[in-house]
């Protein structure tokens, strides 16, 4: 039976986006159905802007980064009335399905509306890799590629000058990019959300590897790793969609090192650079096996569900619990780190 589907997506955006939004384009044209593609996440459904989706307008797009549909953290149950438009405009525009690709946010507003009745399925999409339910997301290996070259980039400099380096990696809550590129890179410190920082480990790290004559450090550190018994540092300003804006870290770690071992320290914020680009090939097969496996959910009425990767499987996840707990790096990565030091 012919369906008409409607894709968005949300959140930050992400390497892969355009690769997911593509299969479930090209794998729904073959099976008769007609795709639109709600612009800025659930701002489009919102509003009602959408463009209509071909061939066409997917060709070409698997290696790009960003996506073409646009992204924002609009969410739907942040204003009262804007889940009901959301509704309305489904109606209106005669959509059966939608098809939302997103993080925490975007999956859990998804997993509200389904309750509310509407047929939705979802894709796991994070550079941060800390939706539940989910061995990966598509975009955190492009963002891990990065950060490890940055790293290694970073390694030579440092080598050259005897300097510490500090690389701030994003990661609010989850330090899953930080604690995979500081292994894949060699920091010589690896600092995450997980686990609190103390100050007097990281600076004996350092002088420890002095002593045996290493004259400089890499310490990599997670944007939301915090300081024993403190909070997150923030940059004081709010976003347009009221989420707390980090900032700072990196350059309050380095002032501290500087002044407490002596040592040049110069630090590094990775930022946006880690979200942009082209993705891995990784990421595109993951990102395509998700869309294919979003148009199977939607052909099997699994309706509330997201797809997921578990082991080398695609395999459907309730939404309602994947975007309900965040996936925090275990103690076991931790560890792994600390052998490192
Ligand atoms: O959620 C992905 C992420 O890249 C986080 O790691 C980071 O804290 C945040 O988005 C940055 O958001 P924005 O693009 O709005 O600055």
């Amino acid at each position: 039976m012919s369906k008409k589907i409607g894709i968005l997506t949300g959140g930050g955006d992400c390497p892969g986006l355009n690769a997911v939004i593509r299969a479930v384009v090209k794998g729904g044209i073959k099976k008769g159905w007609k795709l639109l593609g709600f612009r800025y996440g659930w701002k489009g459904l919102i509003a009602g802007e959408f463009m209509e989706l071909d061939d066409q307008t997917v060709s070409g797009i698997v290696h790009r980064g960003g996506t073409i549909l646009g992204t924002s953290r609009t969410n739907p149950y942040k204003n009262p009335g804007d889940a009901e438009k959301v509704k309305n405009t489904i109606k209106k525009e005669g959509i059966d399905v939608i098809a939302a690709i997103g993080g925490e946010d975007t999956l859990g507003a998804a997993a509200k509306l389904s309750k509310e009745g509407i047929r939705i399925v979802g894709a796991p999409k994070t550079i941060d890799n800390d939706l539940s339910c989910t061995d990966f997301t598509f975009g955190f290996d492009t963002a891990v590629n990065i950060a490890m070259e940055c790293i290694d980039r970073l390694h030579t400099t440092a080598e050259s000058h005897n300097r510490v380096m500090v690389v701030e990696i994003m990661g609010r809550h989850a330090g899953w990019i930080t604690t995979y590129a500081g292994l894949a890179g060699g920091a010589d410190v690896v600092l995450i959300p997980e686990q609190p920082i103390s100050l007097n480990h990281v600076c004996e790290v350092i002088q420890r590897r002095h002593e045996k004559g290493k004259l400089f450090s890499i310490v990599a550190v997670a944007e939301g790793a915090k300081f024993e018994g403190k909070d997150m540092v923030l940059e004081g300003k709010l976003d347009q969609f009221g989420h707390v804006r980090l900032g700072g870290l990196g350059q309050l770690l380095g002032e501290m090192i500087e002044k407490k071992t002596g040592y040049e320290t110069r630090v590094t914020v990775l930022g946006h650079i880690q979200r942009g680009g082209s993705p891995t090939a990784f990421d595109r097969v993951l990102g395509t096996r998700f869309g294919i496996g979003m148009i199977k959910l939607i052909e099997e009425g699994k309706f509330g569900c997201m797809v997921s990767l578990q082991g080398n499987e695609i395999v459907p996840a309730r939404l309602e619990e994947a975007s309900g707990k965040l996936k925090l790096v275990p103690q076991e990565f931790i560890e792994l780190c600390e052998y490192f030091e």
